[in-house]
């Protein structure tokens, strides 16, 4: 069989690798893609190597799939799919997981998904929508207690802003709806009661009929520094939000107890209200953002169509399901049939991000503020053996090899069958690589976070 994976994120790094791993699969193709994928793995020498295709765009993704017998194309963001992706190669019958356009919007307009979730009674936090800033303003001045202030739209996963108090929400909204920090997307805003508790990434496939909840959560790392890292805090002027910035797994509360409260509270009544109220025939996967109080309560932060970005990295390697098998059985309404099965490792991934870096002129403050580009990589062939390295933000030039092109450049990641072991790899290798800042003497402008895992 042949997969086409369309990305170029680390989670598309990754999804291509575990489709590689499956026993259906001869070819894996990567499109657009990063150049980081072409390299082989230390230690995993015998892997189908993964073929990149530059495809411009979904005419040529089509006409490929077409010309090459592709039997199954996985789109990894929420972006190819607000654009839809899966309703143009389906035109053509060619075989999809992802959901279509119209179906996006559970990601793409938080609004709409907040008001589902009230309908039904899935908890979540209280929240209010606004599209004019001064009724935003108004509004936070006068609640009472803490916010978090949220572009409405798309915003790869840094549109919320957490808020200590009423200058922190009213500056938020500005950035959000007056400097348009995130475009369109702060059109409205949704400001939501912030909540005090663990965050927990929940993921399940849904075929249109059937959902297959994953037994098996992770927890991703949002905030870009540790808590603990007062002076770069102080230098960004707070701790900001970011897309993630490392992932452990399993979760320390996975239980039997709390997957079936999460699959009962939460991911029945929201597929339910799906299939069966909005009739959509959603062929895919949802991602539930939750949080767990102290008091034991789960809230809903929020729901998107596509893996989360580093946990899909995690769960990927702990799954021991084919995953081509999990892709062909969304496509063909046979989940019901799956048998989900996990291995005994822990996982942790630690992601490489840009930081503080010497612009021509002045400094770039690092992910996810503004950061430099074409920092050459060094130290990737001292990765030990069964360490696995996904590529998100790389390019490749001539002059220099591999070099960073996003903020989120690289992910490690290690498994262990202890927690510590796996955090102990993680960090001994990413310790090992660098991002060699030219304006600034050659010094070393990788940052990572510490306290993945602990
Ligand atoms: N890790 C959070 C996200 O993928 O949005």
């Amino acid at each position: 069989m042949k997969v086409l994976v369309y990305g170029s994120g680390g989670r598309d790094h990754c999804l291509a690798d575990k489709y590689g791993d499956s026993q259906h699969v001869d070819k894996v193709f990567f499109s657009p893609g990063n150049p980081g994928v072409l390299r082989t793995p230390k230690g995993r020498e015998d892997r189908k190597l993964i073929d990149l295709v530059r495809l411009r765009d979904f005419g040529e993704v089509t006409d490929f799939c077409l010309v090459h017998g592709v039997d199954l194309v996985d789109v990894g963001s929420e972006n190819p799919l607000g654009d839809g992706l899966i309703d143009a190669l389906n035109t053509k019958g060619i075989r999809t997981v992802g959901p279509r356009m119209e179906y996006v919007k559970i990601e793409s307009d938080r609004a709409f998904t907040d008001d589902l979730l009230r309908r039904i009674g899935v908890p979540k936090p209280q929240y209010q929508v606004f599209a004019d800033p001064d009724g935003a303003q108004k509004y936070v001045r006068n609640i009472g207690y803490q916010v978090v202030v949220k572009a409405n739209g798309l915003a790869a996963g840094k549109g919320a802003i957490v808020c200590d108090d009423v200058p922190d929400a009213l500056a938020a909204i500005d950035r959000i709806m007056i400097e348009k920090v995130f475009g369109e997307s702060g059109d409205r805003v949704v400001i939501e009661e912030r909540k005090y508790g663990t965050e927990i990434s929940f993921f399940a496939y849904l075929d249109g009929e059937h959902v297959l909840p994953l037994k098996m959560f992770a927890q991703d790392y949002k905030r870009a520094f540790d808590p603990d890292d007062t002076a770069p805090i102080e230098q960004f002027g707070g701790n900001p939000n970011t897309g993630g910035t490392g992932c452990y797994c399993p979760h320390k509360l996975v239980s039997p107890w709390l997957v079936n409260r999460i699959i009962k509270e939460i991911v029945n009544p929201t597929i339910n209200e799906i299939y069966n109220h909005l009739g959509w025939q959603y062929k895919g996967v949802l991602y539930f953002g939750l949080n767990l109080d102290p008091y034991n309560n789960l809230d809903v932060f929020e729901i998107n169509v596509r893996h989360g970005d580093p946990e899909w990295e995690v769960l990927a390697r702990k799954l021991s399901t084919d995953l081509f098998e999990i892709g062909m059985a969304v496509w063909e309404g046979t989940l019901d049939q799956v048998k989900q099965a996990w291995n005994n490792q822990y996982y942790v991934d630690v992601i490489a991000m840009e930081g503080r870096s010497k612009a021509s002129r002045g400094w770039n403050k690092g992910y996810p503020g503004r950061y430099g580009k074409g920092h050459r990589i060094i130290g990737l062939d001292e990765m030990e053996r069964g360490i696995a390295i996904y590529f998100a933000g790389v390019d490749e030039v001539k002059a220099k090899g591999l070099v960073t092109f996003g903020g989120r450049v690289l992910h490690v990641l290690a498994g262990d069958p202890t927690l510590e072991g796996a955090r102990e790899k993680a960090y001994r290798n990413i310790k090992k690589l660098a991002f060699v800042d030219h304006n600034n003497n050659g010094e070393n402008c990788l940052r990572f976070r510490q306290t993945i895992g602990l």
